[in-house]
Order: structure tokens, then sequence, then C-alpha cells
């Protein structure tokens, strides 16, 4: 019987968590629960004798590895696995996933829901725009940019993408028009939708150069990591153009500026939301664990991440 720990500062929908239980414990292994923690202490004495555990943006640095002696999976029960050391877990002989694909229509709605939001000048009650026939950029085309794309279509949006990974080939198949580089994408769309996931290359990367390129009355819709900006560039577009509005799922670490000086052109969330539905947890949740299960009974690693 294997020690499975669910581990989430923000925790997952009570349905999810019930669902994630029977899971675990359908297959005849114990579920040990720890939610909300306020302290890492609290995650480190929890981590100590298990040997699996399923978490959301929870950190899972070197020390929580570290204390986790019989700890032989962590599954992200999500699409960014910024949030785990996947050195310290290599070196221990941990195998790291994630859930790919299974929150990613939860993010996408809730970056066309910041989009209208947006047009609609923040439900000011003042005459905004509408969505139907602009040009829409999706940086970069994974499953959150894919389900963009298709929601994006129904509003009537001119939908364009750039993935430095993906064929264009593979865009176009979606209809969806394929860029060659980030440069032009930003050149020919007014909405932006950051997609991009948060690593050695793309931290910083959204700077003044790139921004500077959007169309006039540029919305630049951020639902993937906070990392990937560059702040300082982020706050010398605002102040250069006062047409530039700026929102993202998770405030950035200069939040007090923007309310100074730019207050009516931006908005975030207080705490990561883009996962935050339901159906997203029960999604991620069981994917997690049924991964958890299968990799003890069959050694599937399919969705490894630290190969
Ligand atoms: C992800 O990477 O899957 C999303 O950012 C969701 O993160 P969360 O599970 O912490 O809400």
């Amino acid at each position: 019987m294997k020690k499975i720990l669910l581990a989430t500062d923000k925790p997952f929908a009570k349905e999810a968590v019930q669902k994630i239980r029977n899971v675990v414990e359908s297959s005849g292994n114990e579920f040990v629960l720890l939610e909300k923690y306020t302290s890492k202490q609290q995650l480190l004495d929890a981590v100590k004798n298990v040997h699996a555990i399923i978490i959301r943006s929870d950190i899972v640095d070197k020390e929580v590895i570290e204390s986790a002696s019989e700890l032989q999976i962590v599954v992200r029960a999500g699409a960014g696995y910024d949030n785990i050391d996947l050195a310290a877990a290599t070196a221990k002989g941990t195998v790291a996933m994630n859930t790919p694909g299974q929150n990613s229509n939860a993010v996408a709605e809730l970056a066309l829901g910041m989009m209208v939001f947006a047009a609609r000048d923040f439900f000011s009650g003042k005459s905004g725009s509408e969505l139907k026939g602009k040009t829409l950029g999706i940086h970069a085309y994974g499953n959150v940019g894919r389900n963009i794309a298709r929601i994006a279509k129904g509003f009537g949006m001119q939908v364009n993408a750039f993935d430095a990974f993906v064929p264009k080939e593979v865009i176009e198949k979606d209809d969806v028009k394929a860029f060659d580089s980030a440069e032009e994408l930003y050149e020919a769309c007014q909405y932006i939708s950051l997609n991009i996931p948060a690593t050695a290359d793309t931290k910083k990367s959204i700077d003044f150069q790139l921004l500077n390129k959007m169309q006039k009355g540029a919305v630049l819709i951020n639902t993937a990591r906070k990392e990937i900006m560059n702040e300082p560039d982020l706050l010398k577009i605002m102040a250069e153009r006062s047409d530039f509005i700026y929102l993202s799922d998770i405030e950035p670490d200069n939040k007090e500026e923007f309310a100074a000086k730019f207050p009516g052109r931006y908005f975030f969330t207080p705490k990561k939301s883009g996962a935050q539905t339901e159906e997203a947890n029960v999604n991620a949740g069981i994917a997690a664990a049924v991964q958890i299960i299968n990799f003890f009974e069959r050694g599937d690693i399919t969705f490894q991440v630290n190969k």
C-alpha cells in the first residue's frame, strides 16, 4: 500500500477532492490530505512518509524533495511545472509529471472573459467595443492556446498564433493564421494572449520592444505566469502608451505602481484563477491520481517531465 498525499495550498473543489480520494482508496492505497497550509514546515512534515504527492502551484523545491525520504513520484495536477525542482527530483530518482490539457479549457475561458471585460471598459457602463472582427494573437499554441482559438472563433475574432515549437502546418490545420516570429504576431494584433510556460528562456522575455509592436488599442492578456513579463518594461509601455491595457491572472510584483499610475487600465486576479473551476479540478486531480496508480502498478511514465 502506497501513501498518496494531496498537498494544495489553494484547495481543489470539494467534489474533486472526494473523487481523488475515491480513485486512490479504491486502488488499495492510502489518501492523505493537506490543504490551505500556512507554512512550509507543514508541507515538510506532511511529505515525510509519503510515496507520492499531488500538487498544484505548490512549491516542491530541493528541501521538500529531500524531506520526502520515500518519495517516488510527484504529479503537478495542471500544466506548468515550473514550481518543481526537476533537478532535485531527478537526483533523488523521483519521477515528476504534469497532467497536460486537463485544465486548459478553464484557462481559455478565463482568457476570453478577460478580453470581454477589457473590451467593455471593465464593465464600467461606458461605451466599449466588441471582440468580433478584432485581431487576436495567441502566443503560444499549446493546449490552452488551441482552446482559446476555438472559443475566439465563436466570437468572430481573426485568430493568429505563433509557437516556437509547433510547426505552422499544425496551427493552420485549425484555420488559425500562423506567424514565423513573436514580433510579427504582435505587429499584426490588437489582442495578445500569453500562453507560454515560465522557463529559463522565457522568463522576462515579454519586453518593451515586443509589446510596443502591438496595434493601437492594445490589450495584453496574461493567463500564463507573471515571471515571463519584464516588469520594468511593462510599466514603461503602460506609461508611454495610454492605449495599452493589461489583464493578468495573478498580480505582478509591482502592483502598487499600477494602482498609483494606471487606474482603469489594468486588472489582476488576487489569486491565480485560470484553473479554478470544478471541472478543471476534477479533470486534473483525477488524471494525477490515475497517473500515480498507473506508475505504481505498471511503471507507466507517459507524462514524465524529468526524463
Ligand atoms: C497550470 O499551470 O496548470 C495553471 O496555471 C493552473 O495552476 P493552479 O493549479 O495553481 O491553479
